[in-house]
């Protein structure tokens, strides 16, 4: 098979190592890629936001399968214009998308099919949302409905911040994404991520991750992309798998049937956990990154086998098979992020690092100048490593941190301490 992936963070490196595992795959495309993909892959410069110039791509590169890794092209079209030109794709439609694209949307899906969620309410004016947060009181989540990069999520500890949220998303600190916002409960509990792939009928659970939102240590410091994550995420018991598919991920997927725009690609179930109830952060519609980096070590190389099944429609008659493992990402990013943050510093050791199916640098935002690797994002490398317990995996991946000479570059010292 000749595959294309596109993509450019972590989250691709990953996934472009797992399908490199598997002795289907012929030629491996990355687009646009990183410096740490093109030592495995092909890469390609590609405007991955422009549907008909990636269906031209592919279909000149006799492509058997495009893997979609974030959302912007999601939301953009590219899987629809993709499957018109006859090409096979792992994603959603664009219709589909919506599930992340818009949280207005989620909030009707989940109120139409009993899915358990926070409590919430639509604004499109400052006045009336001012006025109900008033009457609600902190804390109290306030959410922009479009995408905005991870950004447009502002909890609330206290009124005043959430009033300077309103004001923000209404003055159009986010543009279009914020010209609509939701205002919800705040919900206490344990947070877990929780991936299902669905083939526009069957549904399966396809793993169970933790992330690290916060920038420093103890989860203090401004939020970020994720600084880290590990699988599988214990929280996630049996029971929660079993109640979060009937009460929520099943019946939101039925919903999507009936108003025909099938879901089809990886659903990504943002949980939250308390007193034992599983309810609904949020969705999004492509794999998470940095978990999707924790995930692809355990998988290996059935990781292709799914999505290919998930493309295919064969989801009835696969199911993903775990080993009883731990991995566990630590994601080193530049010094300053989330704020700003320096590029182009060389970073060294990379080479002493022996790299096997328990132990991988994945790079999330690099580059090559001359036979150096710079740094090319705020998130840069994720330390990515696998043991028979959380603790192995965790020492090995310091290790490796430890090892890597960049002092450009941070990253927090505890991911994973929450389930050690
Ligand atoms: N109702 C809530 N109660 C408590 N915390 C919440 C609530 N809603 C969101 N959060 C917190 O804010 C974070 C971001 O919210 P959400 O996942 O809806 O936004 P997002 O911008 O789509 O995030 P992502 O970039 O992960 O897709 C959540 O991971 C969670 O920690
Ligand atoms: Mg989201």
């Amino acid at each position: 098979m000749n595959i294309l992936i596109l993509g450019s963070g972590g989250r691709e490196h990953a996934l472009a190592w797992a399908v490199k595992q598997n002795p289907k795959c012929d030629r491996l495309i990355v687009a646009p890629g990183n410096a740490g993909i093109a030592g495995l892959a092909d890469c390609a410069i590609l405007d991955i936001l422009d549907g008909d110039t990636v269906a031209a791509f592919a279909t000149e590169n006799a492509i058997d399968l495009v893997i979609i890794g974030p959302e912007a092209p999601l939301a953009a079209g590219v899987a629809d214009r993709l499957r018109a030109a006859g090409l096979k794709v792992f994603g959603p439609s664009q219709a589909a998308a919506r599930l992340e694209a818009s949280k207005v949307f989620t909030k009707e899906i989940c109120a139409a099919v009993g899915a358990p969620t926070a409590t919430w309410a639509r604004f499109t004016d400052a006045v009336t949302a001012r006025a109900y947060v008033e009457e609600k009181g902190a804390p109290i989540v306030v959410k922009a409905d479009g995408l905005a990069a991870g950004k447009g999520v502002i909890v609330a500890m206290n009124l005043a911040e959430a009033l300077t949220a309103i004001e923000d998303m209404f003055g159009g600190a986010f543009g279009a994404a914020g010209a609509e916002i939701i205002i919800e409960e705040f919900m206490e509990g344990e947070e877990a991520s929780f991936f299902v792939l669905c083939d526009g009928q069957t549904a399966i659970p396809m793993g169970t991750a933790q992330d690290y939102k916060r920038a420093g240590d103890g989860d203090t410091g401004p939020n970020t992309g994720g600084m880290g994550a590990y699988s599988p995420a214990p929280v996630i018991t049996p029971e929660i798998i079993d109640r979060v598919m009937k009460e929520i991920v099943l019946p939101t997927l039925t919903e999507m049937v009936r108003r025909g725009t099938p879901y089809q690609g990886v659903l990504f179930a943002g949980l939250m956990i308390g007193d034992g109830q599983p309810r609904l952060v949020e969705y999004n519609c492509r794999f998470g990154d940095p978990e999707t980096q924790a995930l692809m070590l355990r998988l290996g190389a059935q990781a292709l086998d799914l999505m290919q099944a998930t493309a295919e429609g064969r989801l009835d008659r696969v199911s993903a098979h775990w080993a009883d493992d731990h991995a566990l990402t630590v994601v080193m990013a530049a010094k300053g992020y989330p704020g700003p943050y320096a590029k182009g510093s060389e970073i060294h050791g990379l080479d002493l690092l022996s790299e096997d199916s328990w132990q991988i640098v994945f790079h999330s935002g690099t580059t090559s100048r001359e036979s150096a690797t710079v740094a090319d994002g705020g998130r840069v490398l994720s330390v990515t490593c696998r043991g028979r317990t959380l603790r192995e995996a965790h020492e090995r991946a310091y290790q490796m941190v430890d090892t890597i000479d960049w002092p450009e570059g941070f990253s927090r010292r505890d991911i994973g301490w929450r389930a050690l």
